[in-house]
């Protein structure tokens, strides 16, 4: 017990997001080469897909083999053992990335200082927000010409809905940046220009005033420094511990991953007060990480990148107890006895064989279609995890069996694409046609590539005039049927059978909904 506590407390698990290119690949590897987990630069592979080359088959496969490389990134710092969680950044990917943000703990936004708030990391943030994560923010690439400190600081409220505290500040930027003034360890950290510098010449600096000051950083910036850090001690609120672990305080750091300039008193800092793993919330009640019995559950599945063997690798987020290897776990959806000879942690880019894991770990278990996104593994207990979601898809096509020898493998296709959370299938009602619904317009060619190579399947789409799909409730059973009724050649259902109302148009959604009130229109379903 004095065991499972001890390892908890070291143990912090993270997601970094951002727009893609703001510079989250470069960050990662930064930070990994601190912890020693790579020696060298270049180690990390962007999983991002170019956007030029849209919809590229092998950039899809690319991007498959390398995000479960660098699906959690493990590595050692000062005591503690960090779990870094990729996320996608491309935009079609979002819901892998939501999936990911529910077994973090905390965050780090990567902001591009000429861009700003960009909107990936406006919906990314907003899905954190509404879980209450901690979230530090990380403004990078100061080396480049960008936005006035204070404008980025506005921009983060603003758009995010932030409150912020700057615990560096950038003295000058792009050709005329001089260094960060780091607020939070006092000191003054400058930046040389020579190109990929490892060390950053650091002076104490306790007090600003110190005429020192101009013989570091010149007399125009010093007195611009001080003028700047006056005014954001007048206007930002101290660094308050307990508000940021409740998400509502975030403090922002400047700096130049690519340079790594900044990173390590980030992470310094990030190490001294990012919250060690939480509670999580089931149907059923909070389960603590100090809780003697093991539970986790599935935030994501990734297949197989060789066609030829069909398992899966679904990752499993340990919330409580300790998770030992060869050992009956209980399924609960499955209601059967489960046990793992080889679940797999991930430390940078080398896969080994865990004997035990911790909460706050994630583990990767080897599965041959047991398991769905958001499925719960306990020692007994029945426990469902909250709060995983499958959002309102906004793309849709008919689908339908392009080789009628094949009808089986089309089916059983269709059903690991969607238990991976690919994409979403729904069935009308009145004549049983499929329906898939996609966040993004990727994954259709993702569907039907995979179909092919893993499954032998071919389908064929067909479009599909909606706008939205919704899933409905409603408390009255009287009312709900006479509405299913009125809008039967609308109705329609999802994997599990819950009934989803197929909107034509933003105005019949509108118009439905004024019309039936008492129905409930989600546009988002646990799982
Ligand atoms: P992402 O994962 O968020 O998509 O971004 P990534 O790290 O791949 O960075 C995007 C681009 O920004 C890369 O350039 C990277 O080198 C550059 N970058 C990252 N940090 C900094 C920084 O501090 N300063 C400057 N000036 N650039 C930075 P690229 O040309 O797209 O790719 P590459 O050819 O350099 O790999």
């Amino acid at each position: 017990m004095a065991n499972l506590k001890q390892e908890i407390s070291i143990r912090r698990t993270f997601g970094i997001i951002s727009h893609p290119d703001a510079g989250k690949t470069t960050l990662t590897e930064k930070l990994l080469l601190f912890g020693g987990a790579i020696q060298v630069a270049g180690a990390v592979k962007s999983n991002k897909i170019k956007k030029s080359a849209t919809s590229d088959f092998m950039d899809i496969e690319r991007q498959r083999g390398i995000s479960v490389a660098t699906s959690v990134m493990a590595f050692e710092y000062r005591g503690k053992k960090i779990n870094i969680l990729d996320t996608p950044g491309h935009k079609d990917f979002a819901e892998d990335t939501y999936r990911t943000l529910t077994a973090v703990d905390s965050v780090i936004v990567v902001i591009d200082v000429a861009k700003g708030v960009e909107p990936q990391t406006e919906k990314l943030v907003k899905v954190c927000r509404m879980r209450k994560t901690p979230i530090i923010v990380f403004i990078n690439k100061l080396d480049r010409e960008g936005k006035d400190g204070f404008d980025l600081l506005d921009d983060l409220e603003q758009k995010l809905g932030l409150t912020v505290t700057p615990l560096s500040w950038p003295i000058g930027m792009g050709q005329r940046f001089k260094g960060v003034y780091n607020r939070y360890e006092k000191k003054l950290n400058l930046f040389s220009a020579h190109g990929k510098q490892t060390q950053e010449e650091t002076i104490e600096f306790t007090d600003l005033n110190n005429p020192e000051l101009e013989t570091h950083i010149g007399e125009a910036a010093a007195k611009e420094l001080r003028e700047e850090t006056h005014l954001i001690e007048e206007v930002y609120p101290e660094l308050d511990l307990e508000a940021y672990s409740k998400g509502d305080l975030s403090p922002v750091f400047f700096g130049s991953a690519i340079n790594n300039f900044g990173v390590k008193e980030l992470l310094d800092c990030f190490v001294e007060i990012a919250p060690t793993p939480l509670p999580r919330i089931t149907e059923e009640r909070q389960v603590n990480p100090e809780e003697d019995k093991f539970s986790g559950f599935i935030f994501k599945i990734h297949a197989n990148m060789d066609p030829k063997h069909r398992d899966r690798i679904a990752f499993l987020r340990i919330c409580s107890g300790t998770f030992e290897r060869n050992t009956n776990y209980f399924h609960v959806r499955n209601n059967k006895k489960i046990k793992f000879s080889n679940p797999t942690a991930f430390m940078a880019s080398k896969k080994s064989v865990v004997d035990e894991a911790f909460p706050g770990d994630i583990v990767g278990l080897y599965d041959s279609g047991n398991f769905k996104i958001g499925d719960s593994l306990t020692e007994g207990e029945i426990i469902h995890f909250k709060g995983i979601p499958s959002f309102s898809p906004e793309q849709f096509r008919f689908v339908e069996n392009a080789d009628p020898m094949k009808s089986k493998q089309l089916a059983k296709g269709l059903t690991q694409l969607m238990d991976e959370g690919v994409a979403q299938l729904f069935t009308k009602d009145f004549n049983n046609r499929k329906i898939i619904g996609t966040v993004g317009a990727l994954q259709f060619d993702v569907i039907q590539y995979r179909l092919k190579h893993e499954y032998g399947a071919s389908c064929n789409y067909e479009p599909v005039n909606l706008h939205k799909a919704c899933w409905v409730e409603c408390d009255d059973p009287v009312k709900f049927k006479e509405f299913k009724n009125r809008r039967k050649r609308d109705m329609a259902h999802d994997k599990d059978g819950k009934p989803v109302f197929l909107a034509e148009s933003a105005w019949v959604l509108k118009s439905t909904q004024e019309n039936f009130p008492e129905v409930k229109f989600h546009f988002q379903s646990d799982f």
